[in-house]
């Protein structure tokens, strides 16, 4: 959904527990300008609606004076709760033509009032077996959702001008970072709270799931176990903290989440498979903080057997080593991923 005409602008990814925040710049290639992320507290945002503002309003505030942002214009991301991506087939049509028509042809994938949506599509191309029908990529968003997202940025004294989706911002990392892909790749992003799954034959979205899993669980299980704060937890969880928590138990906890992720990412795996039988995915690119969990990227190999890759969004970026910390970079990389696909949006980018 697009809001304004200027092409340039920032991205910001408002995750549940982090916000990041990217910018580029269109140099002699693309340039790194900025990058930073800032923490919120637990129970901020709470499966994808913003409870608390102010406190979502003063982090976006801080970041964007810490980096000494400039920019005003900004792209953001919604992403599963709030909202359907379905591949459907409609008759052959113009571009025009399927502009009037959409909200009719949706009605029938949506389950929600179609007044409640803001409905975009793409056309995909001519239909497999059927040259009159057409394959397209419908998207729905629930106004209230996209409202609530609008209203938070402009409370930040920000222009919001696109309002994606996490798994779009996602797949425009792997188009800029990984060229000459081809075959089927699995996008995976796990951050505190959701996974994403965007599987891409021929660098076309042919398959989404968005799942309501993530790092806060093994968080909120030591918390709970150990009776200590969220804030507690979650710097023992990190090795940020010398408490009260054995080591021991960190890992057997962590282990048994990341089995049950595997067990997720295996099952929209088969589900991809049961579709596509005749088609195999050759790698995974895994993305968010969870990437960082260790032992997690072994396990999702082993449990799927399908090589894993950690997602670096800043790989094909030009980055000046006296304005960035490399290391800094390298080692927060696949929790920046779809920041990063937000911020190489243009307005105009379909
Ligand atoms: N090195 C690490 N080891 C284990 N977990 C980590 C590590 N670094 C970050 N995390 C976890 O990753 C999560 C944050 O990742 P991310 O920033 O991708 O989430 P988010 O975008 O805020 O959340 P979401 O998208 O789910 O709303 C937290 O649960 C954090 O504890
Ligand atoms: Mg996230």
């Amino acid at each position: 959904m697009i809001f304004a005409k200027k092409n340039h602008l920032i991205g910001l990814d408002i995750g549940s527990r982090t916000i990041k925040l990217g910018e580029v710049l269109q140099k002699k290639g693309r340039v790194l300008q900025k990058f930073g992320m800032t923490d919120l507290p637990q129970g901020v945002i709470v499966e994808g609606r913003i409870k608390e503002p102010a406190v979502v309003v003063d982090a976006i505030k801080g970041l964007v004076k810490d980096l000494k942002v400039k920019e005003q214009n900004v792209a953001t991301s919604v992403a599963g709760y709030s909202v359907i991506i379905k591949r459907i087939v409609v008759g052959k049509m113009t571009e025009e033509e399927l502009h009037d028509t959409i909200q009719y042809e949706a009605e029938q994938y949506i389950p929600f009032d179609v007044q409640d949506v803001n409905i975009d599509f793409h056309i995909i191309g001519e239909h497999e077996s059927n040259p009159n029908q057409m394959n397209v990529m419908l998207v729905a968003a629930k106004k209230e959702i996209v409202n609530e997202y609008v209203d938070l940025l402009e409370m930040a004294d920000l222009n919001p001008c696109v309002i994606d989706i996490d798994v779009f911002a996602m797949e425009r990392v792997f188009e800029e970072n990984y060229l000459d892909e081809e075959g089927i790749v699995a996008l995976i992003d796990i951050g505190a709270n959701k996974m994403n799954i965007n599987i891409l034959k021929d660098k076309m979205s042919v398959f989404t799931r968005d799942v309501s899993i993530g790092g806060e669980q093994i968080t909120r299980e030591i918390a709970s176990r150990f009776e200590c704060s969220f804030e507690e937890a979650e710097a023992a969880k990190l090795g940020k903290a010398d408490n009260k928590v054995p080591e021991g138990d960190i890992q057997e906890i962590t282990y048994s989440f990341i089995s049950g992720w595997c067990g997720e990412v295996r099952r929209a795996v088969d589900f991809f498979y049961s579709t596509y039988p005749e088609d195999e995915i050759k790698r995974i690119i895994l993305s968010g903080g969870v990437a960082q969990a260790p032992g997690f990227l072994d396990a999702l190999s082993a449990e799927t057997s399908i090589d894993v890759e950690i997602c670096n969004p800043f790989q094909a970026l030009t980055i000046d080593e006296k304005k960035h910390d490399k290391n800094y970079l390298r080692s927060i990389a696949p929790q920046a991923a779809i920041c990063m696909g937000l911020a190489s949006r243009r307005v105009d980018d379909k």
